[in-house]
């Protein structure tokens, strides 16, 4: 009998780049740019040279579906994750295999549908105290939006991570969160980084935030254990208090230590840029406000907390936020570590490169959606095509196991804050205001976003 031959793998196309350095200083140029440049040229696959290593972009979002979910085994966290490790540790973003699996078992029921429900009382108490102060600014000056949404998505993650014992310190967290994240962001795009015992100013800086981030959670971690306040009813309470089905062990106070820098980082920058650019579609789009107002103000009415419940019937300001996520996802690339050679259609991922998947990218591919940079929200309602779209068309919060843990807690967030905030004011743009992106480790605008709420 004939052996069988399967056909020979085509190559990948490489995108041309210069030597030595291949694609990598283009993409950190701008990144963006060249993304769009490869989605018009390739039409599947594309190979790039990016800070030394091999990684090959999918442009389908099929093939996407494949590295994500159905393939997902043959991935692994890429070489990206390890300068994320330095400042989050092993949290849930950063590990893998089965100890990834069993901190993910332990968390999830953290996030459970009914345990978020009870967690919306707190975004909306937390959301109306934010409004009272805005309320309480000069409204003919613009207000830093950016910023005002760091502050309070900051409070809500605390709020519902930690309990209420917390607020006071906030202010010195948050710098040291936002100085540890900097930091990485730099080291990880840079192409020369010193060993991080090296006492560069940077490094210092580095190392002192990240002595405040854990003195403040240790401290609350013996606090709890001390005062054995297993009623609290906070995620800290939860992930305390998980225990592994198989083994019956709890999680170890680093553990701890690692989950919750991971959820505080992962839980409130997302949600604030996001946040923040919705305001931005929304002050070009006066249209999409108006019928924005009008819903909330139907449904909510005057009441100064409205009950959470009352969020669930806002189908319109779930497509403002929906559709802001496509424009602007915060995570707009992720990358995966390829085990063993994986074959996709006529080409295949090597062993030891790095898959790409950008979600900026299959967000704005013509194929999926029409028109792709116009602003509008009815793309997610009832007769916006969501029945015949490729589920990997749309990904803001990933897909496959590693699907984002609090993906149900940012959207009812984000619900929350929009419609409160428009229920009391109205949003203007701030004339002759550019407002670029800046895609970081989140996809953040160059500079702070400033409207004025009226
Ligand atoms: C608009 C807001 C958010 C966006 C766009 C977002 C996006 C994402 C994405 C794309 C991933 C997957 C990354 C990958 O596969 O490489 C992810 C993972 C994760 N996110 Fe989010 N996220 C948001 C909000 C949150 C919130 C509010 C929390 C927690 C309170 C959170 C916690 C996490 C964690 C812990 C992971 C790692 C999950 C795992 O690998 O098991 N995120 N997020």
């Amino acid at each position: 009998m004939e052996p069988i031959t399967l056909p020979a793998s085509r190559p990948v196309p490489i995108h041309p780049g210069i030597p030595l350095l291949g694609n990598t200083l283009s993409f950190l140029q701008n990144p963006l740019g060249i993304l769009t440049t490869l989605q018009q040229r390739y039409d599947r696959m594309v190979h790039l040279r990016i800070g030394g290593r091999h990684q090959y972009l999918v442009l389908q979002p099929d093939d996407a579906k494949h590295v994500m979910q159905e393939n997902h085994r043959n991935y692994g966290r890429s070489p990206a994750f390890n300068v994320l490790k330095i400042f989050l540790g092993n949290g849930l973003l950063t590990s893998d295999g089965d100890f990834w699996r069993r901190q993910r078992r332990l968390a999830q029921p953290a996030f459970h549908r009914q345990r978020l429900a009870a967690l919306a009382q707190t975004m909306v108490n937390e959301t109306t105290d934010w409004i009272d102060e805005l309320q309480r600014l000069n409204r003919r000056h613009p207000v830093n939006v950016s910023q005002a949404f760091m502050d309070v998505t900051m409070r809500i993650v605390c709020k519902t991570l930690f309990g209420s014992d917390t607020i006071g310190k906030l202010d010195g967290l948050s710098a040291a969160l936002d100085t540890l994240q900097y930091q990485a962001n730099q080291r990880m795009l840079s192409p020369i980084r010193f060993p991080m015992q090296w006492p560069t100013p940077a490094h210092v800086r580095f190392r002192k935030a990240g002595e405040l981030v854990d003195s403040f959670i240790y401290g609350l971690i013996n606090q709890r254990r001390r005062d054995g306040s297993d009623q609290q009813h906070d995620l800290l309470a939860m992930l305390q208090s998980a225990e592994d089905d198989d083994t019956g062990e709890r999680m170890s106070d680093q553990q701890l230590r690692d989950e919750c820098v991971t959820l505080f980082a992962a839980g409130h920058e997302t949600t604030a840029v996001s946040m923040a650019w919705t305001l931005h579609l929304l002050t070009g789009h006066p249209d999409v406000l108006t019928r924005l107002q009008t819903e909330v103000k139907t449904v909510l009415g005057d009441t100064r907390t409205p009950p959470p419940d009352a969020f669930r019937s806002l189908p319109y300001t779930l497509q403002v936020v929906q559709e802001s996520l496509r424009l602007y996802p915060p995570a707009w690339i992720m990358s995966r570590l390829a085990l063993a050679d994986d074959p996709i259609g006529p080409y295949t991922i090597p062993a030891g490169s790095t898959a790409l998947v950008s979600p900026y990218l299959l967000h704005r591919d013509p194929a999926s959606w029409p028109d792709p940079e116009r602003f509008d929200p009815d793309r997610f309602g009832p007769a916006g095509g969501g029945d015949v779209r490729h589920s990997y068309a749309y990904l803001p919060f990933g897909g496959g196991p590693r699907l984002c843990i609090g993906n149900q807690f940012a959207l009812m967030e984000m619900q929350i804050l929009l419609a409160l905030l428009v229920r009391s004011f109205t949003i203007e743009s701030v004339p002759n205001q550019r407002v670029d992106t800046h895609p970081l480790i989140t996809l953040r605008p160059k500079k702070s976003i400033s409207v004025y709420l009226k």
